[in-house]
């Protein structure tokens, strides 16, 4: 009864979109940030059914002098960023657009922000592409320091023929890994989902960073806790055109308020138990 019970528990753990292994991925370097001078700060907390992210959101590595004159005038602040995501996230019925202002937090507890700028064109690449620090991140004028595109340079260690580690969890409780797969091949868009992600070997959902648009996550797969007040600007990156802006026809969703309540097992948990049952009696044990 108790192997049982050990079992079910080992087979929840596995099938968690970041397990417990992976929380210690969420860390600061220590560095005080230099236009601040304040030491980033993240911290994940076991809530039972859900994680509890915390950050103030400060990078911990080098950054630009920000203002910085004729290219942004926002300076970084420190905020009390707080984030309760289930360990279990379902995928939805239908995915949810991607609000302004944070979708995700970093390992190192910065923010990370949809492809667009606040006239909803490509933040990241062509003639609207924003200026970011040597470590692709930049203030907004709420003093966020975000990310927009991969953050390679100074986040993780992207590294050729590796599988990617873990470097942040989206807003619906999904985690977000480098560019490579498991096996370490480099990923595009083109093997991605429109929310930019897809089930690993486990059969876990997870999204991925890449170098091309939408660079982070191109919409919600799961249910999002609300990030912003309803009635802001939301989008999906399917309805952005070849440049990657969104297009003026679209209409503006707003958020519905949403609480995480994702707790029961869900189809992609029970899809990730049977690939696990299937590979214990592979191995006969
Ligand atoms: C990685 O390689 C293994 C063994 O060849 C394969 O079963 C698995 O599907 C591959 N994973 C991905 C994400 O391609
Ligand atoms: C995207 O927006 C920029 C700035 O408005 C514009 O120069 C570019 O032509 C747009 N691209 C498309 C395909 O609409």
């Amino acid at each position: 009864m108790h192997t049982r019970l050990a079992v079910v528990v080992a087979l929840f753990t596995l099938c968690q979109a970041i397990t417990e292994e992976e929380t210690d991925n969420f860390g600061t370097t220590g560095m005080p940030e230099q236009n601040t001078g304040i030491v980033g700060t993240v911290s994940v907390t076991d809530n039972g059914d859900t994680w509890l992210f915390e950050s103030n959101g400060v990078p911990d590595h080098d950054t630009a002098t920000w203002p910085w004159p004729g290219v942004n005038p926002n300076s970084i602040e420190a905020k009390a960023n707080s984030y309760n995501l289930p360990k279990n996230p379902t995928v939805a019925e239908s995915p949810s657009c991607l609000p302004g202002g944070p979708i995700g937090m970093a390992v190192n507890g910065v923010m990370m922000f949809n492809p667009w700028n606040a006239f909803d064109e490509n933040a990241v690449e062509g003639d609207t592409a924003e200026i970011f620090d040597q470590c692709d991140g930049h203030p907004d004028e709420r003093g966020t320091y975000h990310y927009h595109k991969m953050p390679a340079s100074c986040l993780f260690e992207d590294v050729e023929g590796e599988a990617s580690p873990l470097i942040g969890v989206a807003f619906d409780g999904f985690a977000i890994y480098g560019p490579n797969d498991e096996n370490g091949t480099r990923l595009t868009s083109d093997d991605l989902d429109e929310c930019h992600g897809r089930y690993n070997s486990k059969g876990v959902y997870q999204y991925h960073t890449t170098t091309d648009f939408p660079y982070i996550l191109g919409c919600y797969k799961g249910t999002p806790v609300a990030s912003q007040p309803p009635g802001g600007k939301c989008y999906f990156a399917s309805d952005a055109n070849e440049d990657g802006n969104i297009s003026d026809e679209v209409v503006v969703t707003t958020l519905a308020s949403t609480t995480s309540s994702a707790y029961i097992v869900s189809p992609s948990l029970f899809l990730c138990i049977i690939i696990f049952l299937n590979q214990l009696l592979a191995l006969r044990i």
